[in-house]
């Protein structure tokens, strides 16, 4: 088969230039002038130096398209002039092959919209919210009916623990399966490339409903609540054209903005903002609008968020708080008085450094010194966590106004450091030294066929690159055969984000066939195994100095006799 070029895929939404041996443009996922965006021939994929987007082909496809996994890879045989043969959906007698946990929630979605046809207790709810037809298909929306075990005429081995592990069923203490969502309007949810990875689901009626009002998919290996924003795929366009993006509590909240024409509206779930939802967002844009619930939760969600903030912020982002009335929220105000007024509102939300000197100062009796000085000290984390150092100047001197004192003054009663210069995030950045762990990440990305040499129980545990490791050697057991663009697709929510992306970055930055991989792996693993024993035999000698060596067990002994004879030979050359 003819393998598309990555080039040539991307070339044609977004035109590429060459620079050195790869091609480079503005990044389409985030707002820039000088181009970021780099694309890799010999690699076959892509990474962006500003925004950390990454992926291959069939992910750019996905990402800037919004197509499904089966469609960009339909695109991409098509481009290729091969047909991808048709999946026969429903021949009895073929056994199906274990399908993926992303396709057993499409399909449990696809059975929630079938039913949501099939309700007029539930169609007549969303009516009654105000939804039309059109918005809960742009949702996705569906309705799970009453009854235990309504997902068996879905999934015919239904006892199958993948779907308690999705947190589609749950089982008793009896040992018998049911159905964790019953009598519920149900919002899916997706990942950035449209695939869906959890549910929200309503009860229909507060008075006969059961449990509480809302029933979240629980953490699975598709879905991380910390991460994931509700709304986030179906926005991603309003948000580049609109420039801004609003953060909202609810999913109601999300589809009733929508409702009125507000499609760039993001929810969290259930959850505090958290950093990796804002890193997420700055992804995106640079304009993020917090509104949450006029009452005493949402005011305190607002606060959260904008203290989370502060480890992720720069100069160049702009963050703001819309405070509605108290009884309010999102989408009962939209519905009461409209998309421009919302808009209008939403432009003058309070910028950060107001609200955090708002509240700050509003906490305190500002007028006696007594009351200046807690405020200083409140004011003191806020000031070491604030990253962006522009603004971590500004508000220095925002504060020491507020507390009647000199910047200088702020600064030495606080014991804050100079604010710091500003860190460059570009391509030029000076690369550290990888530690052992991640250069056979990085290594195995390019080679993964070298995962086949690992023995997970002879690695250090622990961390994201450990869990990396493993996810590797798990997938390079699967297909042995499967390569390197294959395997950075597949490692997609499988693995950290954050750490997928910067290794995509680092890899681009390796000169190719500079060296052996193969050698360098097996450098890497020697050090790495050997800096493991190092630490064991260093707690060891620990402990035989803290409790005497009778403390130690026999394997312990062992080990330190085998370190000896290993190492003392060659310290006495
Ligand atoms: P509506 O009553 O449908 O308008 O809901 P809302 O969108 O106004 O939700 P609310 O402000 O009550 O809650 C905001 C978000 O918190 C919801 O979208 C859910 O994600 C979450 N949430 C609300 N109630 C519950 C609950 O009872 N259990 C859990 N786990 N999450 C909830
Ligand atoms: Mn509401």
């Amino acid at each position: 088969m003819n393998r598309v070029d990555i080039v040539d895929v991307i070339d044609a939404a977004v035109p590429l230039k060459k620079a050195g041996a790869n091609h480079i443009a503005c990044c389409p996922f985030h707002g820039e002038k000088t181009p970021s965006f780099t694309v890799s021939p010999t690699k076959q994929f892509y990474h962006c130096f500003g925004c950390g987007a990454h992926g291959t082909a069939i992910g750019f496809l996905m990402e800037y398209q919004g197509l499904t996994f089966v469609e960009a890879v339909e695109d991409l045989a098509k481009r290729a002039g091969v047909k991808v043969p048709q999946v026969e959906r429903d021949s009895p007698q073929a056994p199906r092959p274990a399908a993926s946990q992303y396709e057993l929630m499409q399909q449990a979605l696809a059975y929630y919209r079938a039913e949501l046809k099939k309700s007029d207790t539930a169609i007549t709810y969303l009516k009654g919210r105000g939804l039309s037809g059109e918005i809960a298909a742009r949702f996705q929306m569906g309705y799970a009916p009453s009854g235990w075990q309504n997902l068996r005429a879905v999934f015919s081995d239904y006892e199958n623990s993948a779907l308690t592990t999705l947190g589609l069923t749950k089982k008793s203490e009896e040992g018998r399966y049911y159905d964790q969502f019953r009598d519920r309007v149900m919002f899916p949810i997706h990942d950035q490339r449209g695939q869906v990875i959890g549910f929200g689901g309503r009860v229909l009626s507060s008075e006969n409903g059961e449990g509480p009002k809302y029933l979240n998919s629980p953490e699975t290996p598709l879905f991380q609540k910390g991460q994931e924003l509700y709304g986030l795929f179906l926005a991603r366009q309003a948000i580049r054209t609109k420039g801004c993006v609003v953060v909202v509590e609810g999913y109601m909240d999300v589809v009733a903005l929508a409702q009125s024409g507000i499609e760039y509206a993001v929810a969290t779930l259930g959850t505090a903002t958290t950093p990796q939802h804002i890193a997420k967002l700055m992804r995106q844009t640079d304009d993020i609008i917090f509104c949450f619930d006029g009452d005493a939760a949402g005011r305190k969600a607002a606060w959260r968020a904008a203290i989370n903030a502060l480890p992720v912020l720069t100069d160049k982002l702009k963050l703001s708080f819309l405070f509605l009335p108290a009884e309010h929220d999102p989408d009962s105000y939209v519905r009461e008085f409209g998309r421009e007024r919302f808009e209008s509102e939403a432009k003058a939300a309070l910028p950060l450094s107001a609200y955090l000197m708002q509240e700050l100062s509003s906490h305190h009796d500002m007028g006696t010194p007594e009351g200046r000085v807690r405020f200083l000290d409140d004011a003191k984390p806020i000031l070491q966590q604030l990253q962006a150092p522009k603004m971590n100047l500004m508000l220095r001197k925002r504060v020491a106004e507020l507390a009647g004192i000199t910047q200088v003054e702020v600064e030495s009663l606080l014991q804050l450091e100079a604010p710091s210069a500003p860190r460059k995030v570009q391509a030029k950045a000076p690369r550290r030294a990888p530690t052992l762990s991640r250069k056979l990440l990085q290594l195995l990305l390019i080679k993964p066929d070298l995962a086949m040499q690992l023995d997970l129980a002879r690695l250090p545990k622990g961390g994201a690159e450990f869990e990396a490791l493993a996810r590797i050697i798990e997938l390079v057991d699967a297909n042995p055969l499967i390569n390197a663009a294959t395997l950075l697709q597949s490692l997609h929510g499988v693995i950290n984000e954050q750490l997928l992306s910067e290794l995509s970055g680092e890899l681009l930055s390796w000169e190719d066939e500079e060296f052996d991989v193969a050698l360098e792996f097996d450098g890497a693993l020697r050090q790495l195994i050997g800096a493991s024993q190092q630490d064991e035999v260093k707690k060891i000698l620990a402990l035989a100095q803290e409790r005497g060596p009778q403390a130690l067990t026999a394997e312990q002994r062992e080990i330190l006799q085998l370190y000896r004879k290993a190492v003392l030979p060659k310290n006495s050359s």
